[in-house]
């Protein structure tokens, strides 16, 4: 499925393309089907909003192919096979679910193929699968909810009841939040993993939170699982009686107001909120509202930040795959979420953490930012990281 291509210098200043201008191939490797399909559509416009704002910057001219995973590992493992084999791409770009990234993680590695992960938080990847060829421009599973433990206790909660899909990122997220919170003095009263993409009804799961004797619930879910969660916690009457909790994406910016005035009051925290108050995030949420004609959400961000790494590393000189791996994972600018970094022992982004409260503002929901949490690199979690060797 190939969509367009991009030469980025020629769109952005109208200048003629010089002779010797590098075209890069990139695969995006989004769904654009399935429970996080609007995430896919989010990354993707943010990723062409940064093309066209930075693209100026760089000799190198952008092919993209797109291929939809579907959120189905297997299904995302012959896609990434197809972009490597077949297109031959230079770099891949994508990766909604941490279940795909696990599923994609040895194909990368072994072929040398460079990836900017733009969301999936898969700790591993970063951790004890990590690899020179995997540069993070996202957040891992941990770091958003590390710090959710720690500022929760010192909220007075001291009983949690958690639920998350029972997959690999709503596993990892709730890990990296009782961690924390238990480490402070709180107690996991219950905890429930429901069926990833299968389950409807929400009801079952709400009835043992509420008899648990938690004082809040602590959850993540995310895409359409986050909208009927929200709703359904809401209609069940439980958020005057158990606070809710968790990670921002389940009251992100790009699907809260299908929640409605169900996710007001809840807390939860995030890598991006788009209230960031900074000339650089006001510059974004400027241009993308005047592209979409909407708030871009921490997904439009990801996009927009892997299309700008993938600039500088071009600027940088790096053409081919080795090169750009090498690059990508040097690369440091200030973005609208702040100032980002790459760890070197791991390739995980460096990043502030948001706690924000969804409040009614004048169009509409809004995020009130509660607390900045500093950045912190993650534990190296077994990382053994190596220098990437072109094959
Ligand atoms: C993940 O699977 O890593 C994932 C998916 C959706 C999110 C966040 C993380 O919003």
């Amino acid at each position: 499925m190939k969509r367009s291509i991009l030469t980025a210098l020629g769109l952005a200043t109208g200048l003629a393309m010089p002779a010797a201008a590098e075209d890069i191939k990139v695969g995006l490797l989004l769904p654009f089907s399935g429970v996080y399909a609007s995430l896919g559509n989010e990354i993707e416009a943010g990723f062409a909003l940064g093309l066209e704002q930075f693209g100026g910057e760089t000799d190198a001219t952008f092919d993209i192919v797109n291929e939809d995973t579907e959120v189905k590992p297997p299904v995302a493992l012959g896609k990434a096979k197809k972009l490597i084999l077949q297109d031959k791409v230079d770099v891949m770009v994508g990766v909604v679910s941490s279940g795909v990234l696990g599923a994609v993680r040895d194909m990368v590695h072994g072929a040398g193929v460079p990836l900017i992960v733009a969301n999936a938080g898969n700790d591993g990847a970063t951790g004890e699968s990590c690899s020179p060829f995997i540069t993070r421009m996202s957040f891992s599973n941990g770091q958003v909810n590390r710090p959710m433990g720690q500022w929760m206790y010192d909220q007075g909660i001291r009983k949690i009841y958690t639920l998350a899909p029972d997959y690999a990122a709503g596993r990892q997220m709730i890990e990296g939040f009782a961690a924390t919170f238990t480490a402070a003095g709180g107690e996991i009263v219950g905890q429930d993993f429901t069926p990833f993409q299968k389950t409807q009804d929400f009801g079952p799961y709400l009835t043992q939170a509420k008899s648990s004797g938690a004082d809040a619930v602590y959850v993540f879910y995310a895409g359409g699982e986050a909208i009927s969660f929200v709703k359904q916690y809401d209609s069940f009457g439980l958020k005057a009686e158990l606070p809710l909790y968790g990670s921002g994406f389940l009251t992100s910016p790009l699907y809260v107001n299908a929640e409605g005035p169900a996710a007001e009051g809840v807390i939860t925290a995030l890598h991006y909120v788009p209230t960031i108050d900074s000339p650089a995030n006001a510059a974004f949420v400027e241009a993308f509202k005047a592209k979409t004609d909407r708030m871009p959400s921490e997904f439009a961000v990801q996009g927009y930040d892997a299309a700008r790494a993938l600039i500088e590393a071009t600027k940088a000189g790096a053409t081919d795959r080795a090169s750009l791996a090498n690059a990508l994972r040097q690369v440091s600018f200030e973005g609208p979420r702040g100032q980002l970094s790459i760890d070197p022992a791991t390739n995980n982004i460096v990043q502030p953490i948001y706690v924000y409260e969804t409040v009614a503002g004048e169009g509409g929901l809004t995020q009130k930012v509660l607390a900045q949490l500093p950045a912190e690199a993650d534990p190296v979690n077994g990382c053994e990281m190596a220098a990437p060797v072109s094959n």
